[in-house]
């Protein structure tokens, strides 16, 4: 059975004044599957995810979403997608469940009342829900942005650094809901500087660097791009951090 690839890209570029950014990007994301795009700090992550979230045009290439083209059919793109950036985008002053209903009758959803109730138990938030936000902890705020962002139902999720400033417990929770909304058939794609988050949580992996994408594969896939380990005392399966670090051409590591 072949099926459009959720998320197409092929030669895509963009500039920034005479910065270069992305040089040529090509990808594709099967349908329901969690894609996680890694790469240093300004690499290029949050751009590309604004030109297939439509906030950005793109130089040249070209990039579809859930079959539609980015450039030429952004209605029908952004009615396929969510988008959840790197920071936060709740109202601090509204409760929980104000904001997801605020979200819900901005998109003209009839029963916002029921849907924003829905989420608040899909994300374990019903006992917060009547609280403001400033009175959240950073993993509650990012699981309701997320909540948020499900609102309509997309079948296209992009999440730029979804766990970026969240302890070990917060980000096992973000982990959590991103495999359940994988496992119900929503496409993730997101951004991470985390390397372990790459291994805990995507399908596939690919790595931008210097306006490219350097590798793409699976993790099995990725640490075949090592030489296997030779003799050792203990064995020792290169993580993906090792991978990264190699592929980039990065050797000025501490012993
Ligand atoms: N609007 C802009 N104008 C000029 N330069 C920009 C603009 N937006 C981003 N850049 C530059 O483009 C490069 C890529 O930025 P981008 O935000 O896409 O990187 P990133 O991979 O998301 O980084 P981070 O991990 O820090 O979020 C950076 O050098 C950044 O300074
Ligand atoms: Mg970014």
């Amino acid at each position: 059975m072949t099926t459009t690839p959720a998320i197409q890209i092929a030669g895509l570029t963009k500039s920034y004044g005479d910065h270069a950014v992305l040089r040529g990007v090509d990808l594709s994301v099967p349908s329901g599957t969690i894609f996680a795009l890694l790469g240093s700090n300004g690499a290029g992550k949050t751009t590309a995810v604004k030109i297939l979230s439509t906030l950005l045009k793109a130089d040249g290439g070209t990039a579809a979403v859930n079959g539609y083209d980015v450039a030429g059919r952004p209605a029908e793109v952004r009615a396929s997608i969510s988008l959840t950036g790197q920071f936060a985008a709740v109202d601090e002053i509204l409760t929980g469940r104000e904001n997801l209903v605020l979200v819900a009758e901005l998109r003209r959803i009839e029963d916002a009342g029921r849907v924003a109730d829905d989420l608040l138990a899909r994300f374990g938030l019903t006992e917060a829900a009547g609280r403001r936000v400033a009175t959240y902890s950073g993993g509650m705020r990012r699981r309701l942005d997320i909540a948020m962002s499900l609102i309509g139902d997309p079948p296209v999720l992009f999440l730029d650094e979804p766990t970026t400033g969240l302890d070990p417990q917060s980000r096992i929770e973000v982990w959590e809901t991103v495999r359940t909304l994988a496992g119900q058939g929503t496409t993730v794609l997101l951004t991470t500087q985390y390397l372990d988050e790459a291994e805990q949580l995507a399908d596939r992996i690919a790595i931008l660097h210097e306006g490219r994408i350097i590798a793409d594969g699976t993790l099995a896939e990725l640490k075949q791009l090592l030489p296997p380990t030779t003799v050792e005392y203990v064995e020792k399966q290169p993580t993906l951090e090792d991978i990264f670090l190699a592929i980039i051409g990065y050797d000025g590591r501490e012993k």
